[in-house]
């Protein structure tokens, strides 16, 4: 079965760039549905209730979502001085819908130096949100670009046949295109590899078993879901050869936030001397981020935990429920990260540090 990204693309601009259309991951995979988003309030809406969610598609959103409302203010004749005040605050809103992925502020910070130098360059409001357009454009491709050059630099650590276990989902849906920690996987079955995923179900919100294991079955990968307390056995029981996950941040040092439960997975790892991969772009690495211990975690609802994926709550109404959304894995635990610039080992510090300062 070949790979198919049509209905899976999550997130694009509409044809006359009013909107930004968003598959909606709250759905699946049991309904594939889209939003038309045009408004700040559902730009914020979007991210924080993770229809659109991982780290580079965040940014990719992001990107779009600053070009649509400088569209509108264009059209709603708005001068280009009074477009980028509003632009900066509606920035400054969507950044705080979601705090751990850096992607989401990189790419507002992009768009935003585009605007200044719109403004700076006396361009009107019509040719900023043109400029704004093409930039958001860009992101999305060079997205695109990077996922595939990290599924490249990841496959080559892997061999036919391994058994691979992920960690909430870092495939199409969260990226754009191949994914980081499932691009290997999905490009290697492009290339006629055979491997066995293991997808954790990723508790509270099932990124696993819900979009994960959604992504191999359409590339008609051979996977299994497990719970997220049986990774251990299975990685006694052999079956398990390498580890790949995604990133939401990468500290200079490279201690790295992923979804709540990966530094446990990496510290089974360890134990059973399994390498442990982190892919990411490089705009996941945060430099003014010194180490992991800077990085803020996201704190979300309880009832995500109590009651919402079940008919009947599943603790009782009293019980308090503590539901961070991202741990981070110390880089000590993590054998190699796996970036669109190569792959980076340790010390980190050293490594990233050139990754980052090389020239493209
Ligand atoms: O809360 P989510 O679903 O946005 O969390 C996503 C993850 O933790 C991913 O592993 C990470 O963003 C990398 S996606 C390529």
């Amino acid at each position: 079965m070949g790979l198919t990204y049509k209905d899976t693309d999550p997130v694009r601009l509409s044809d006359d760039r009013s909107a930004v259309i968003v598959l909606d991951q709250t759905k699946l995979p049991n309904e594939v549905s889209h939003l038309s988003i045009s408004g700040v309030q559902e730009m914020y809406d979007a991210i924080k209730s993770l229809a659109v969610r991982g780290a580079p598609c965040i940014g990719v959103f992001a990107g779009y979502c600053v070009a649509v409302l400088a569209g509108r203010y264009a059209n709603e004749g708005m001068s280009a001085e009074d477009a980028f005040m509003m632009l900066g605050e509606n920035a400054s809103y969507l950044d705080t819908s979601r705090p751990t992925a850096v992607n989401l502020s990189w790419a507002l910070k992009r768009q935003i130096s585009v605007a200044e130098s719109c403004r700076e360059k006396g361009l009107s409001a019509a040719d900023m949100a043109e400029k704004l357009c093409a930039e958001a454009v860009a992101i999305h491709e060079e997205d695109i670009d990077m996922c595939r050059r990290i599924a490249e630099y990841g496959l080559s650590l892997l061999h036919d046949g391994d058994g691979i276990l992920t960690h909430c989902n870092a495939g199409a849906l969260a990226t754009t295109r191949y994914g980081t920690g499932l691009g290997p996987i999905l490009l290697g079955k492009e290339k006629g590899y055979e491997f066995h995923v293991y997808s954790d179900e990723t508790r509270p919100l099932l990124q696993g078993a819900r979009l994960t294991a959604y992504e191999l079955v359409r590339a008609g990968v051979d996977e299994t879901v497990i719970c997220d307390n049986m990774a251990s056995l299975l990685m006694k029981q052999g079956r398990i050869q390498a580890v790949l996950v995604g990133c939401d941040r990468i500290a200079a040092n490279g201690d790295t936030a992923n979804k709540i439960g990966t530094s446990g997975v990496a510290i089974l790892a360890k134990y059973y001397g399994i390498p442990f991969y982190v892919l990411g772009p490089y705009s996941t690495i945060d430099m003014s981020t010194p180490t992991g211990d800077n990085i803020k975690i996201e704190e979300r609802d309880p009832e995500e935990i109590r009651s919402m994926w079940y008919e009947h709550p599943m603790a009782p109404a009293g019980a308090e429920c503590y539901n961070p959304a991202f741990d981070v894995t110390d880089h000590s635990l993590i054998t190699a990260i796996i970036t669109d610039r190569g792959i980076l080992r340790a010390p980190y510090t050293e490594s990233i540090a050139f990754a980052v300062k090389e020239k493209r």
